[in-house]
């Protein structure tokens, strides 16, 4: 039998895509070859998401669509994993009978024994445990990876999973009951996976976690005894020789002086930071369950940017949450105009079953959603461009990303997308300095200096 050929499509986070790669890593590991078309798979993995209705109807048509493709090649396998795997367990298996294998998020690790323990038979592998170990898996560069075209496409620049799960019960959020309770990894096993990465040549590295700022606190991690907290797994692996590192994602609730401070103290440390405030009212925030009002989240950004002042903040946005007025929603406009958010995400509310909002009265009706959603957004279009604007006539330091027949697309340390003109010969990866003559709203044009 000649190798077997697998084929991973990924949805939602980056939590999400860094799971897919550990997932393609143990495949490689075990004489699986990645494919580019779900024609020559033999082996098909859809890494799901659940976060909105819209996330999971795209993953359903996807799963809808393999139906004919099981049909036309019955030895064709199929397995769903991520966060809708977890949440639909055997029931997937009712629902969508072609399905061979479902893979739950705390058990991506173990793929293999899925696969190759009883062939032919169906399985779902969903254990979740609130003392999970995450497994210590470092084999991103042996040989056979190499081979993993996932893996090649960005070389220079990896994600790092520090923790698994989410504590925090945000009343409209289904991942903690995807991911599970807040587990912190092994510090020791994160250092040497950078250092692992760094001499490999990863130049910038992103510290993955739903809310980093609380590593190590719900199952404490500590280093020969002493208590051990996300400021100082910044401070060590800014030790490891990388050029970039960035992390994401902050709750404001967590956000503590110590990591506020790093901004100033850590060189490699980009300037930016992905801040999700969900709404601009109190009362909603509350209903949300966020833990903080309007008042905490402006002093966090006031110490962000005394701290750094040029700090880039982009957050994440929730219009329509149950309950929400017009008053309500105008002070989340408001919010938009004090703090200037370099950019955002922005979502219409949606009802995810299981969830403490799902069964909250006064449900906000799709019009007035829409209508919400576009009006926050056309404002925030506005903003980022009078914010990149005046980055017009500066110059900055940008990490090339790709290459182009013009020259290359990169990004800056605020984590703009620059486009840059050059016929100069240039790698992923080089750092450019670089002067900017344009901007619009989502990327900057700059000319090499
Ligand atoms: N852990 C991150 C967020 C992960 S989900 C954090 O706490 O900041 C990414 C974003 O999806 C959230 O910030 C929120 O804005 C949005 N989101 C989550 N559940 C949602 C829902 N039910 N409806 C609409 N948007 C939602
Ligand atoms: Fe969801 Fe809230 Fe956890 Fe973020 S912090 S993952 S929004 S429950
Ligand atoms: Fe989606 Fe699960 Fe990430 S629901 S956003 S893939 S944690």
């Amino acid at each position: 039998m000649g190798s077997r050929i697998f084929y991973i499509k990924t949805f939602g986070c980056q939590m999400n895509e860094r799971d897919s790669e550990i997932m393609a890593q143990s495949l490689a590991a075990h004489g699986y070859r990645e494919g580019q078309e779900i024609s020559e798979a033999d082996l098909i993995i859809i890494n799901t998401c659940s976060i909105r209705a819209k996330a999971e109807q795209k993953v359903m048509s996807l799963l809808g669509m393999l139906r004919k493709e099981k049909k036309d090649r019955p030895a064709l396998k199929i397995c769903v994993a991520g966060c809708v795997a977890q949440q639909e367990g055997e029931q997937l298996l009712r629902r969508m009978p072609h399905v061979d294998f479902v893979i739950g998020t705390q058990n991506i690790y173990n793929i293999i024994e899925l696969l190759e323990e009883q062939p032919g038979n169906k399985k779902v592998l969903t254990a979740m445990s609130d003392a999970y170990d995450i497994p210590r898996f470092i084999p991103e560069f042996q040989p056979e990876n190499h081979l993993l075209p996932s893996l090649l496409a960005r070389p220079f620049k990896k994600f790092v999973t520090i923790m698994q799960g989410c504590n925090n019960f945000c009343s409209y959020c289904i991942v903690p009951y995807t991911r599970g309770r807040e587990i912190s990894r092994n510090k020791d096993d994160i250092i040497d996976e950078v250092n692992v990465l760094v001499e490999h040549g990863v130049r910038e590295i992103t510290l993955l976690g739903q809310n980093v700022n609380s590593y190590g606190l719900a199952n404490t991690v500590t280093r020969n005894g002493s208590p051990y907290s996300f400021p100082l797994l910044l401070k060590d692996v800014a030790q490891s020789g990388l050029k970039r590192l960035r992390f994401t994602t902050s709750h404001p609730k967590d956000l503590s002086d110590d990591l506020i401070q790093c901004f100033q103290e850590i060189e490699i440390l980009c300037n930016q930071i992905h801040l999700p405030v969900q709404a601009g009212s109190d009362s909603v925030l509350k209903k949300m369950n966020r833990k903080y009002t309007v008042t905490d989240y402006l002093h966090k950004v006031d110490a962000l940017r005394s701290s750094c002042p040029d700090i880039a903040i982009t957050t994440d946005i929730i219009v329509g949450f149950p309950g929400e007025t017009d008053r309500d929603f105008e002070q989340t406009m408001r919010l938009l105009e004090e703090v200037r958010f370099n950019g955002s995400f922005s979502f219409k509310y949606s009802d995810r079953s299981g969830t403490k909002s799902s069964g909250f009265g006064e449900k906000v009706t799709e019009k007035i959603k829409a209508e919400r959603l576009s009006r926050f957004q056309a404002r925030q279009d506005e903003i980022s461009l009078e914010k990149n604007s005046a980055f017009t006539d500066t110059s900055m330091t940008v990490m090339v990303e790709s290459i182009n027949t013009k020259g290359f697309q990169g990004r800056s340390v605020f984590n703009h997308v620059v486009h840059v003109e050059s016929l100069l010969p240039s790698a992923p990866g080089d750092l450019i300095d670089v002067t900017i003559f344009h901007a619009g709203q989502h990327s900057l044009q700059g000319r090499i200096i």
